[in-house]
């Protein structure tokens, strides 16, 4: 058991934020943070972290807790080695007492089997560095291959001794259990009930959970038997599974948010060149074909992919198909080429990191453009081999869950295809409402929204009404009401005005008076003190005086008034203050997020290249969806 005095250092060192930050994107919001959960597939994000309570809180999933709780959420810990976890974090040494130090036994099974891993990775290591057979075999084919010694160091290389049982024996006489010894796969039992070392004679590539501790390996011949198999891997146990781990994202995780972008190749010493060459957002499928929740640890980082394919044809045709399913999930695709007989880990070292830099940029095509000029170069002048070939595109365009994405490239496609763009777009519809059809017979099943428009037809309202009158509406509510406390179901003991100030604090108000009563309620607020009128009319600058004055003296009638629009006259404000202050809160945000949508559409039509308009794109989307939240709220909550 871990001691208390080293779990209350480990609760003290512990930053909520810090912990959190290391698998999900967060930003601050306020006195939180917020990202997207990693519980749950979301696309606004509703996972909130509270460093001043130590607390996060998942709305989609329900989930909350504590840095240690997040962990055994998220990494299936148990509470020890949630704690471990911290303890290695913040380099405090864990004292445990005795009894369970010594038994193995004692320890849960999947904590034995990530100690058995981990000492298996420090033999394999100490083999290759300091025995004779691991330096003249091991050491120096990895050198031959152009790997440093801090390379060797930081990816845990190792080598396998040629021999039957080199670390088999040296386990067990160092207690290990048999049991865990089998499970792992770092041994393998004989009929007569002995074990013998599954990797003899290959360099090892030990396997890392995204936490850093080792699950699994694979190991690489050294001979060019074709009957010997180049790589062995650790059979699936309760601490690997295959399918939902990436070869190196311990490493390249904090490289792939800064960078907001992951380099995806296929192998291990792909992954191990690229990175030492510097780039380290870089991660491996390890061979196999991705897998839904290997790209999910992705989406959890970043929305980017870019694919880096050997300079194989067939290789590329073949997987083409896997790569909607990250379009699926949300994310971005693009795919680098290398040339013929290339792969990544051949070119990094061919041209450095400097050429390799510059072909991915002059190189790197959006994954849908990609495959249509590749799918179109094989039609020639066969209809039917055409037909089969748009509907193949339009397929993989059907599965952008973001449907102005989905429109962008319906235009593009049209124009590399010469088809009619509203053909296409039917056909699109058509794939799509079958597969809501079907998702609505599944529980969970995702809605899928008809692309209508491409936002750059829908018309620019010209004259959007005047923002200040909103503006307005909310100094009079503050003159009016803002010493008033707050007595609604949910919200209590707070006064009017700095609940108003708090809402507000992310709207930018543009009429120049209004502008300046707010800044100034604002300090005072800040200082503890509730304006009133009086501060207002006595008040040096005059325009501050005349707005202050207006609104008081003539009850200021509300032409664009949010509630006149759903009949609620304005001698009810007093009788229901909850609708009369949050929609006019909530009607000024509305207002504002349709001139941002208005400016956006402007600046679509201006753009010029595909990452402008990429990114004004995702700016739109989040915008429509900021729209409707607050329409909705203004729809239901308030309006009773
Ligand atoms: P590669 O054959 O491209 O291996 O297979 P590599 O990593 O580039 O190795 P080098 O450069 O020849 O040394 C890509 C990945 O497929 C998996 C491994 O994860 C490998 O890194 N693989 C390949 C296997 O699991 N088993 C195999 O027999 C071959
Ligand atoms: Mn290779």
């Amino acid at each position: 058991m871990i001691l208390k005095s080293t779990i209350d250092r480990i609760m003290e060192a512990t930053d909520i934020v810090e912990v959190i930050g290391e698998f999900v994107q967060l930003k601050k919001r306020g006195a939180n943070y917020v990202g997207l959960s990693p519980f749950a597939n979301e696309r606004t994000p509703s996972f909130t972290v509270s460093p001043a309570k130590g607390i996060f809180k998942d709305f989609s999933s329900g989930k909350g807790g504590s840095a240690v709780t997040f962990l055994m959420e998220l990494e299936k810990f148990t509470y020890p080695e949630a704690l471990k976890w911290l303890a290695k974090k913040y380099s405090i040494e864990v004292e445990e007492t005795v009894e369970t130090a010594e038994n193995k036994e004692e320890e849960n099974r999947r904590e034995s089997l990530m100690i058995v891993s981990s000492y298996a990775a420090k033999f394999f290591h100490e083999s290759l560095l300091d025995t004779d057979e691991g330096k003249a075999i091991g050491l120096s084919y990895f050198k031959e291959r152009g790997f440093s010694s801090d390379t060797i160091k930081k990816f845990e290389l190792g080598y396998s001794p040629d021999q039957w049982e080199a670390f088999t024996g040296q386990a067990l006489k160092e207690g290990y259990l048999e049991e865990f010894l089998t499970e792992s796969g770092l041994s393998v039992k004989r009929d007569n009930g002995s074990l013998y070392d599954r990797y003899r004679g290959r360099v090892m590539f030990p396997i890392h959970s995204f936490t850093g501790r080792v699950i699994a390996f694979g190991g690489r011949t050294l001979k060019s038997d074709k009957n010997v198999p180049k790589y062995v891997n650790s059979p699936e146990s309760e601490i690997y599974h295959k399918s939902s781990v990436l070869y190196g994202l311990h490493f390249a995780k904090k490289s792939i948010r800064e960078e907001d972008n992951c380099y995806l190749v296929e192998g291990y010493a792909d992954v191990i060149s690229v990175h030492q060459a510097g780039i380290e957002n870089v991660v491996a499928s390890s061979g196999t074909s991705l897998t839904v929740d290997q790209i999910r640890l992705i989406g959890r980082l970043t929305k980017n992919i870019t694919i880096l394919y050997d300079g194989d044809a067939a290789g590329i045709k073949a997987s083409l198909r896997g790569l909607d399913m990250i379009l699926e999930e949300g994310l971005n695709v693009k795919v680098v080429l290398f040339p013929d007989g290339h792969d990544p880990d051949s070119y990094v070292r061919l041209v450095g990191t400097n050429g390799f830099k510059k072909h991915i940029e002059d190189n790197k095509k959006d994954f849908i453009l990609y495959k249509t000029t590749l799918l179109l170069k094989e039609v020639g002048n066969d209809p039917i081999k055409k037909s089969e070939v748009i509907r193949d595109i339009v397929e993989s365009i059907a599965k952008i869950p973001d449907s102005i994405k989905a429109s962008v490239f319906i235009k593009e496609c049209s124009s590399i295809l010469q088809i009619d763009e509203r053909a296409l777009l039917s056909e699109l519809n058509k794939m799509r409402q079958a597969k809501a059809k079907k998702n609505s017979q599944q529980p969970n099943g995702r809605m899928v929204t008809p692309v209508e428009e491409y936002p750059l037809d829908e018309p620019i309202q010209e004259e959007r009404k005047e923002t200040s009158s909103q503006e307005k509406e909310i100094v009079r509510l503050l003159l009016l009401y803002g010493n008033k406390m707050i007595d609604w179901d949910g919200i209590a003991n707070t006064y009017i005005g700095p609940f108003m100030i708090a809402e507000l604090n992310d709207v930018e108000f543009e009429h120049p008076a209004s502008k300046a009563f707010i800044e100034i309620y604002s300090k005072e607020v800040e200082n503890g003190v509730l304006p009133e009128e009086q501060h207002f009319i006595h008040y040096p600058d005059k325009d501050i005086v005349d707005l202050v004055v207006t609104l008081i003296a003539t009850k200021y009638t509300l032409s664009e008034n949010w509630y006149e629009m759903h009949k609620i006259l304005t001698s009810d404000e007093q009788a229901n203050m909850k609708a009369t202050i949050l929609g006019a809160i909530f009607h000024l945000k509305m207002h504002k997020v349709g001139k941002m949508l208005d400016n956006l559409r402007k600046e679509l039509q201006n753009a010029v290249t595909d990452e402008d308009q990429d990114i004004l794109l995702t700016q739109y989307m989040r915008m429509k969806k900021v729209e409707k939240t607050i329409s909705d709220y203004l729809g239901s909550v308030i309006i009773k």
